[in-house]
Parts: structure tokens; sequence; C-alpha cells
């Protein structure tokens, strides 16, 4: 055999709701090798979406594996890799025992909506006994949801950890057994990870990444630190469930087994703002949006934490080292996106393929009159509505698949915009134009919708794997390889410079404004749905 060439490589763990990646990049953002592979969705009742915390394990370590034999098979030593980063689905509550290492029960994924009651009920306990902050004051009513906000930057809602935990609590006698004898450990997706990956039980390295742990609904926001009024108002008040709090920029260890061994874990980062920092949106007024299985804008607010009036989410962005000031970001959160197209594939048998949609959608100018909500577990941003329904609207003799097709494209574009309107209200500025990334940006026509629907000039990278660069550049940044350092952006010049293909829109005005209002009734039809 030939003797394998030495790189400077950066590996990326990009570990999504419904599959699993990594990929080793050059200084350049080339990909040099990857492995990518889906994970089994356990969906045991309407509205429940569960994953086995040991399946996404195990699906990591085989794109790990995978991805370092088509390196060596590409003519590269897998010592080659000099860090690892790792970017995952956020929110999502795994629970493992600290004596075991293994999980107590399933993990509920972010966007299971079964916690309605126990939202309508901390949402009660606002208004009526109210929120003690530090201090011993008491917050009740309008003024205790907005001291909520203020607090961890996001609102009451079924999307978050900590209420996820609660439910674990309430009704898994295990999680109770496990938490009353302190033997739970709780953690979002990348501190499971990180806890297997470091060595498992035998070290018990417990952590959590600062934008991840701003997601759960237990961090002071401006601290970056767990709150005890936090973790009083949920009823969790032992600490020791809690893991450590990380920046996103940092070695946190080693690699203990595998193909890796011994090499630096240098960054964590949810993957939405993985995306940001992929797309190099580090400064104050940059935005993109990616199009997974959800959809989710972040607009870069810089060092200030600006709260939304229009039902956005303050979160932060990226921290780049441990002693670091964090970045913040405005959020529009967008449930389903990718996955009603999964949806139309799966269960409607309408198309064979996720690309098939773009194919169907192609061989008619509109909808027809149809309007999709996509509310399969509720709305997200800006609507906040848990008992929206999902809604297809506008049918008629006329309409074909391809309508529903397109109308289905078209219900992105429209979410994407209905959270554009709230951020510019926000932050009182203006956007021009949208990065974006993500597998439905693959289609051509999504793009010409999304413009056409939003009024403004999509960016679409040519390398769209930006959620994994995100990673990658942090983790690369905390050992300083190839001299990047997150905190310049003039270190990552040269970066992902392939270029961009641009959408401009191209729809008139008042149509497209006529399509708007068609939308807005649409979404006010499916809100607080009862059977
Ligand atoms: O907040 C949930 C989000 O992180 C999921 O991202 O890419 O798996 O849809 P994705």
């Amino acid at each position: 055999m030939s003797k394998l060439q030495k790189g400077e490589f950066v590996g990326s763990l990009d570990c999504g709701t419904t599959s699993t990646r990594f990929i080793i990049f050059d200084k350049h953002a080339e990909i040099v090798a990857q492995h990518q592979i889906e994970f089994p969705q356990y969906y045991p009742e309407p509205g429940w979406h569960e994953h086995d915390a040991v399946e996404i394990q195990e699906s990591c370590d085989t794109c790990i594996t995978e991805a370092c034999n088509a390196l060596e098979a590409g003519g590269w030593s897998k010592d080659s890799v000099k860090v690892i980063g790792i970017t995952n689905q956020r929110e999502t509550t795994v629970v493992w025992s600290r004596k075991t290492g293994k999980p107590l029960c399933r993990a509920i994924v972010w966007d299971d909506s079964r916690t309605k009651n126990q939202v309508v009920h901390y949402e009660l306990m606002l208004q009526n006994k109210g929120i003690e902050l530090e201090g011993g004051a008491v917050k009740k009513g309008a003024e205790g949801v907005k001291a909520l906000r203020e607090l961890t930057g996001l609102p009451l809602s079924t999307y978050f950890s900590a209420i996820k935990l609660r439910w674990m609590y309430d009704h898994n006698e295990a999680v109770r057994k496990a938490y009353e004898e302190d033997d739970l450990l709780f953690g979002t997706i990348e501190s499971w990870l990180a806890y297997n990956l470091l060595g498992g039980v035998e070290k018990g390295i417990h952590i959590t990444e600062v934008t991840n742990a701003s997601r759960t609904l237990f961090m002071d926001i401006k601290t970056l630190k767990w709150s005890d009024q936090l973790l009083k108002f949920f009823g969790f008040p032992k600490r020791s469930i809690l893991p450590k709090i990380v920046s996103s920029s940092e070695v946190v260890g080693e690699v203990a087994y595998g193909p890796l061994k011994g090499v630096p874990l240098g960054g964590l980062v949810g993957d939405q703002q993985g995306a940001l920092v992929g797309n190099k949106c580090l400064k104050q007024g940059e935005a993109k949006c990616t199009y997974g299985t959800g959809a989710f804008l972040l607009f870069c607010t810089g060092e200030d934490i600006v709260e939304s009036e229009h039902g956005l989410l303050s979160t932060v962005a990226y921290q780049p080292g441990p002693n670091a000031k964090p970045v913040y970001a405005l959020e529009g959160s967008i449930a389903v996106a990718g996955s009603a197209v999964k949806w139309l594939r799966d269960s409607m048998y309408m198309i064979s393929s996720a690309a098939e949609v773009n194919t169907l959608a192609s061989q008619v100018p509109n909808t027809g009159g149809v309007y999709f909500v996509t509310a399969f577990s509720g709305l997200l941003a800006p609507y906040w509505d848990p008992g929206a329904a999902g809604l297809l609207i506008g049918i008629s003799a006329y309409t074909t698949p391809c309508h529903i097709a397109r109308a289905t494209i078209e219900a992105n574009a429209f979410q994407t915009r209905a959270v554009i309107e709230s951020m510019k209200i926000d932050s009182k500025a203006d956007l021009k134009h949208l990065k974006v990334d993500g597998g439905m940006t693959n289609g051509d026509i999504c793009m010409e919708i999304l413009a056409d629907i939003g009024g403004f000039r999509v960016i679409r990278p040519h390398m769209r794997e930006s959620t994994a660069l995100g990673s990658a550049l942090l983790a690369g940044s905390a050992i300083r390889l190839h001299g990047w350092d997150i905190t310049r952006p003039e270190t990552l010049a040269e970066v992902n410079t392939r270029g961009n293909t641009e959408f401009e829109p191209k729809l008139a005005e008042g149509e497209r404004q006529r399509r708007w209002g068609g939308w807005q009734k649409a979404v006010e039809r499916s809100k607080g749905w009862e059977e």
C-alpha cells in the first residue's frame, strides 16, 4: 500500500434530527471525506417524537469510522484530523444514569408537542404564583412572563428542554427514582455525545455547550450560568443533574476510542448557531436561514441581547472561548420544513424522492389557490400556538399533486416571511438579502419561490454544509489551526470561497401581497383547533 499523505484537517460531527454525518474539511472548507446515515425516528403517539440516544451515539461512531476509512482510501492518513467539533439538533432532551452511563428512557425530540399541558400549567403558575427572582422579588402575571423572557430569552413552549425533562420526571418512574437517588444526568444531544466520546461512565465528563444550554429554559442568558430561580420554578432544585456549561470554542478533552482516539474535541455548538458561523454571519446585522427538518432563521445581534416583542427568541449565537463575551442572535424557529416533504414522500406516497417535490411544483405556475399550513405539532415562531392544526385549504376538483407540492414549498416561504417581518420590527433593521442552506435549498424552484414570496434576494452558497463547517471553524479556532480565530473574521477569508447563486424576487408586488394575505387567513383558521 502506498504511503499515506499527512494533511491538517478538521472533523465535524453533525448530528441532526434525522441523520448523522461526519465531515472532514481542509483549510479552504473543501470536503476531503464524509459519511452520513439516517437513524430511526419513533412516533409512539400523535404529536410525540422520540429518539434512542444509544442509536444516535452508534450512528456517530459509524460515521466517524467510515469517514476515516474514506479519508484513507483517498490517500490521507487519519492522523491528518487535528481536531473535531460537534454540532447537533438542539433542545432534544436526554437523561442517563450516572452509575451505568445508560439512558433512562428515550430522548424527547425538540418538535415533540406532548407537553402542551405542562406549558399550560407553567403559564398558570406564572399568572398566579409568579416566579421568584434573585434577591427574592416575585413577578406575576404579565410581569412574570416578561421576567422569564428576560432571564432566558425564551417563551414557555413545548419546544424547550426543561418542560420535556419535567414530563419525563412526572411520567417515568425510572427517571423520578434516578433523580431522587442523585443518579440522573440531564443533557442535550451534544452533552450526551461528548460524554460518550470523551470516555463515558469511566471518565464521567458531563458538559454542555452554551448555545445548547441557552435553549433549556434553565440558563440565565446574560450570565451564561444555570439559574437557581429557574431550577426552582421548574421543580428541579438539584444542581447535580446539570452539566457544566462550556464555550463554543475550547478544547474540552480527547476522543477516548475509535480511529480518532486522542484527537482533541475543540468545539461544540447547536446546529442552527453552527450554520450561522459556517455562513460567516459573525457580526451584527447578518442573517441566515437553514432549511432542514425545520427551518431556523438566525439574525446576529452582536453583543446585544435584543428582546423580541413579536414572537422571536433571543439566543446565544456563539461564545468564542471560555472567557470571551458571547455573541447573541434573534431566532425565528419554524418546526416543519423538510419534514413536510418527507411526509409527502413517506406517508402520502405522493413523491418517491424528496427532490421530486421540485419536479412536481415546477409543473404549475402557482398553487391554484391552495395553502398548506404545515402545523404538524402546532406552530412555533412567530405564532407560538401549540394548538394549531395542520391545514390544507383551497382544495377543489382542479387541485393536483403538483399544486400540493408547490403549496408545501410555499409554506416555508410564507413562514420565513412571517419571521422576517417580526425581525425587521424587533431589530429596527431592514433585510435586503438572506443567506440560506440545508437540504431544501438544493431545489432552484424552492429558492425562486422564497425570493418571490419574501420580496428579498436569496443567497445560496456553493458549499452548503454550513452547519458542519460552523463547528469545524469553532473547533479549528480553539487550537488556532490554519491561524483561524473566530473573533477575527479576516482569518477565515480563505474559507469557503467557491461563490454563491443569487435569486432575485420576480413576482409583482400586488400579487405578492395578495398571496401573503391568503396565507395569513389560512394561519388564523389553523390556530386553536380542537377536534
Ligand atoms: O431546534 C431544533 C434544531 O436544532 C433542529 O435542526 O437541522 O435537525 O432540523 P435540524
